[in-house]
């Protein structure tokens, strides 16, 4: 179950303005992916490409064979089925109650009877953590409990891909650690492809198994998590680590004075990196791999203190 996401030479712009150009990645099958990247840089476009919301200028994105880019609105349709999104606010209907807002997608796609949808949307309902809950109007509810109602719905069709448009915004770090492993639970369960865009970095070095970082209208890197965590390419070193000594400015891009009045100066060393977040009902990721696996294959040191328990708290 899940499947992969090819992405080719995708470029995007809105009349002069190039959102992003050359984008190329694959999303392999069942695994989860963080998309990092400053405000602005065209993420939610991104996510938006690839359910065929917007439409790119040039380039692929292969689903199961059907190029979105290029298909028949058709063949679109179908293709969205294979999608659930969680959108940043949740999206939910105001004057709905949490069951009618999870049997939404139930009631307009399919022609299941209301029993089977009772029995869909209380086993979603129990999945995101809600059961008891399915009579509160979006606006009784926490921001928490609004994100886990969103993530319902967007199990609702079983989907093979889910999307996370910011997923953690304006939640406390607290609510944000259940969310995390709540979505990595998730993901062990349906064995779904994820991909989620999020600021946190947190989420970012302990959540996916391959990390992408757009900056300045490109992808600036996409690999595994290992990969990007040891990296000391300066844009993904700075925004991983979260450090104002960098390429990235306040706006934008630092400009020649900026970057020459922090030459010499000394970079903090890596932090750690930290275990990945494992599953906690028991079913092992579709990618585990042993950590620091991908260091060792590709001759890299990590940074002292790497993949012990305690690295993901000593980061925080
Ligand atoms: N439908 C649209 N028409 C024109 N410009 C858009 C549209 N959607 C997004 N943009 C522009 O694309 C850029 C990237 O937006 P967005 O993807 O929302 O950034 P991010 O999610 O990374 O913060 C922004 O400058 C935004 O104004
Ligand atoms: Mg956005």
């Amino acid at each position: 179950m899940g499947v992969e996401i090819k992405v080719d030479g995708l470029t995007k712009s809105f009349g002069k303005q190039v959102i992003w150009r050359d984008v190329s990645l694959t999303v392999p099958a069942g695994e989860i992916c963080v998309m990092l990247g400053p405000s602005g840089t065209g993420k939610s476009v991104f996510l938006k490409a690839l359910i065929g919301l917007l439409k790119p200028d040039t380039g692929s994105i292969v689903i199961e064979g059907t190029d979105i880019a290029s298909c028949s609105e058709k063949d679109l349709y179908e293709i969205r089925k294979l999608f659930g999104v969680l959108f940043q606010d949740g999206a939910m209907f105001g004057s709905m109650n949490l069951y009618d807002n999870v049997a939404f997608p139930l009631r307009e796609h399919t022609r299941k009877s209301e029993s089977d949808i009772r029995d869909i949307v209380m086993e979603k309902m129990d999945l995101v953590g809600l059961v008891g809950a399915e009579d509160k109007l979006p606006g009784e509810i926490s921001g928490g409990m609004r994100k886990r109602a969103g993530l319902a719905r967007a199990l609702v069709l079983d989907p093979e891909i889910v999307l996370f448009d910011e997923p953690d915004s304006g939640l406390d770090p607290v609510r944000t650690a259940f969310l995390n492993q709540l979505i990595v639970d998730l993901n062990a369960q349906i064995d779904a492809t994820f991909l989620i865009v999020t600021h946190d970095i947190n989420t970012a070095r302990t959540v996916p198994d391959n990390i992408g970082l757009l900056y300045h209208k490109h992808l600036a890197m996409f690999g595994p998590r290992e990969m990007l965590l040891s990296s000391e390419e300066p844009v993904v070193r700075q925004f991983l680590n979260a450090q104002r000594v960098g390429p990235i400015g306040m706006s934008e891009e630092k400009d020649a004075n900026e970057l020459a009045a922090e030459a010499g100066q000394e970079l903090p060393p890596l932090p750690p990196i930290p275990m990945q977040l494992e599953p906690s009902n028991g079913i092992p990721r579709r990618s585990q791999r042993p950590p620091g696996e991908w260091c060792r294959d590709h001759g890299v040191t990590p940074p002292p203190g790497s993949f012990q328990a305690d690295a993901a708290i000593a980061t925080r």
